[in-house]
């Protein structure tokens, strides 16, 4: 890509808030979730430009335009990507390398971390022996929680004062505002103003984070009490990359050797009260979610087992649900890599670590995380509870929906294990199992065919539309709904990658762009929907107009994308029927081929009905 690195390029995007950006140039308007504002791009009075800030996407309801951040910066400006991306990094603090230049220097780097060393020492006396009464009250927050006594010596826990206090002391000690700002410890004047450069933590505890040498790269800061946002984390920097850092790995390394597991938890908090009470093999990330960088990091020092502890709670069921994308052959017997082994457990009661460790005891917490399960069976079993096990409609679902689970390693004996399993526990017949799972699509394995061969332009596209019958434009939008609530969702492109991968797509253009959806999610599982839609708009330029028309503020995106995704299986058997049927017609057809036609008939018939039997409107 045009001169800088893909991760680079995301570094920049996470750097950036699609909402400030467009709000500081033109006005915005809250609704919902979501801000709107009159499209930059033609004449309009009333609102009808989205801004999605979950999505970080944004689309002209009026005009048709749309994409990510690049985008916008790209045509507002009249820029090449390029410049957009230099324009971005920098209004962002973040550094990033001509590909073919150099890094940072080394020199530089050093320099970074001499200044969150400095700055983690700082924050840290301020939290021990300060008169301020925001210290005193972070003193007696901290020792409230159960994190008093020497655990602040221990993990190096401060108070930040802010108002300049830091940005001040550091410049005692000969660090540039510039070197501040970089490593994310301050900030400086927003783009073309004038001001000076702020602290960027004010009033909160501070959690330096590690890397896996002990040195101090960022920081996590906590209000004290109620307040938003909870945490405040050190953004991206050319030390610390939040999909690579584990928080706690430096403490929990010689644990994870020598037992050979990691701990995976969701936060600080949990982390040191683990480690306190003894079990010191615990790890926390940064507020993201696992990465496959985070696993192989893990994976240097626990040789055999990592184990994914979640919270209780909702946000924690979601995690469970996504760790579920990191099933793939690698981890069947017959890949023949003696991988390390992925793990899972969620807490009970609506607990997270820390609650469960000091209300039951490190004993307890212990037999539940030997108790974990491997990742496979407890995707399984979390799909077969979402279900309603007593009637048949509901274990033939449950039978689909767990085995869905199984598509990234379908032709595996594992799975087949698996699969027998499930029948058993859903009453299914073995052979309908199996049957099923055979007709599954496994996701990754997916190639699209052509790289990139030169796609209709849009206006056909619009013009075409327009002449089609009533149902074909239908199916022409309910294509387009489909594709853009995967775009903008990775978890729904992920749920529906084998649709994407089958559906007899009626317009070319739509199928094309699922298949670069689908190559980028088999790179990257964890890929953004920013990243997404870029992606696809490098290879298609409409499909960054097409993958942010999807009117995303619908209450329940999961539940229309299946709707949807439904509604095209549907269509896609009508016509397989009927072209069939055609084919019945064949006088040349012999009686045994016109006996088999007729029978295959029949039977997609039925299936069809079934199908649409448990298409439920929404
Ligand atoms: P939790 O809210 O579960 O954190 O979020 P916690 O550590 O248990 O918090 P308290 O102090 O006990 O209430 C889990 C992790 O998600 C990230 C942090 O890394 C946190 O540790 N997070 C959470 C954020 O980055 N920002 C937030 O606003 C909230
Ligand atoms: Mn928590």
């Amino acid at each position: 890509m045009a001169g800088y690195s893909q991760e680079d390029i995301q570094r920049v995007r996470e750097a950036n808030d699609l909402v400030d950006v467009v709000g500081e140039r033109i006005p915005l308007k809250q609704r919902g979730r979501d801000f709107w504002c009159c499209c930059p791009f033609h004449q309009e009075k009333t609102p009808s430009c989205k801004i999605d800030p979950n999505t970080q996407l944004w689309h002209c309801f009026g005009c048709g335009e749309g994409g990510d951040l690049f985008a916008f910066v790209m045509k507002l400006d009249e820029m090449e990507f390029p410049d957009a991306v230099r324009w971005l990094a920098e209004r962002g603090h973040v550094e990033i390398v001509e590909q073919g230049g150099r890094g940072l220097p080394r020199g530089q780097k050093a320099r970074l971390q001499e200044i969150c060393k400095e700055t983690a020492s700082f924050y840290h006396m301020q939290l021990m022996r300060s008169k301020d009464p925001g210290a005193a009250s972070a003193r007696s927050y901290l020792s409230g929680r159960g994190l008093g006594g020497e655990i602040p010596r221990t993990w190096m826990l401060g108070y930040a004062p802010g108002r300049g206090a830091l940005v001040s002391h550091l410049r005692q000690k000969g660090f540039s505002f510039q070197e501040m700002i970089l490593a994310n410890v301050a900030m400086g004047p927003r783009e073309g103003q004038r001001g000076p450069t702020r602290d960027r933590f004010y009033e909160r505890v501070m959690f330096p984070i590690f890397d896996a040498r002990g040195e101090c790269i960022a920081f996590g800061g906590r209000v004290i009490g109620q307040g938003e946002p909870k945490y405040l984390n050190s953004q991206e920097t050319p030390i610390f990359h939040k999909s690579e850092v584990l928080y706690g790995l430096d403490k929990a390394k010689s644990a994870m050797t020598a037992t050979g597991t990691a701990v995976v938890v969701e936060g600080y908090t949990d982390v040191i009260a683990l480690h306190e009470a003894g079990v010191r093999n615990v790890v926390a990330t940064l507020g993201t979610a696992l990465t496959r960088q985070h696993i192989r990091a893990l994976s240097r020092y626990a040789s055999k087992r990592i184990v994914y502890l979640f919270d209780g709670d909702a946000a924690g069921q979601r995690a469970a649900d996504r760790a579920l994308q990191f099933i793939d052959y690698s981890m069947t017997p017959e890949s023949g890599k003696s991988r390390v082994e992925l793990l899972a457990v969620v807490l009970p009661d609506d607990l997270d670590p820390a609650d469960f460790v000091s209300q039951r005891g490190a004993q307890e917490l212990q037999s539940h995380l030997d108790a974990a399960q491997p990742l496979l069976q407890f995707g399984i079993d979390r799909r077969l509870e979402r279900h309603d096990l007593g009637s048949a409609e509901g274990r033939s679902r449950a039978l689909a929906d767990a085995l869905s689970v199984l598509a990234p390693i379908k032709d595996s004996l594992l799975a087949k294990d698996y699969a027998v399993q499930i029948a058993g526990r859903v009453r299914a017949r073995e052979e309908d199992a199996m049957a099923q799972l055979a007709r599954l699509e496994a996701p990754r394995v997916y190639e699209p065919q052509a790289a990139a061969p030169a796609p209709a332009p849009v206006q056909e596209e619009r013009m075409r539309l327009a002449d089609l019958p009533e149902a074909e434009r239908n199916r022409m939008r309910c294509e387009r709904e489909f594709l853009s609530l995967c775009a903008q969702n990775p978890d729904i492109a992920m749920e529906h990658a084998g649709a994407m991968a089958q559906l007899k797509w009626h317009s070319n253009l739509y199928g094309q762009v699922a298949g670069v959806l689908l190559q980028v999610l088999g790179e990257d599982p964890n890929a953004t929907a920013a990243l997404l839609v870029t992606r696809a708009t490098e290879a298609y330029p409409q499909a960054a107009s097409i993958l942010t028309s999807a009117q995303s503020d619908a209450p329940n995106p999961q539940k229309l994308a299946r709707f949807l995704a439904e509604e095209l299986a549907i269509g896609d058997q009508e016509e397989a029927i009927e072209a069939l049927q055609g084919q019945l017609n064949d006088p040349s057809l012999s009686p045994e081929e016109s006996d088999l036609y007729f029978n295959l008939v029949v039977s997609m018939q039925a299936e069809l009905k079934q199908m649409r039997q448990s298409h439920k409107p929404i």
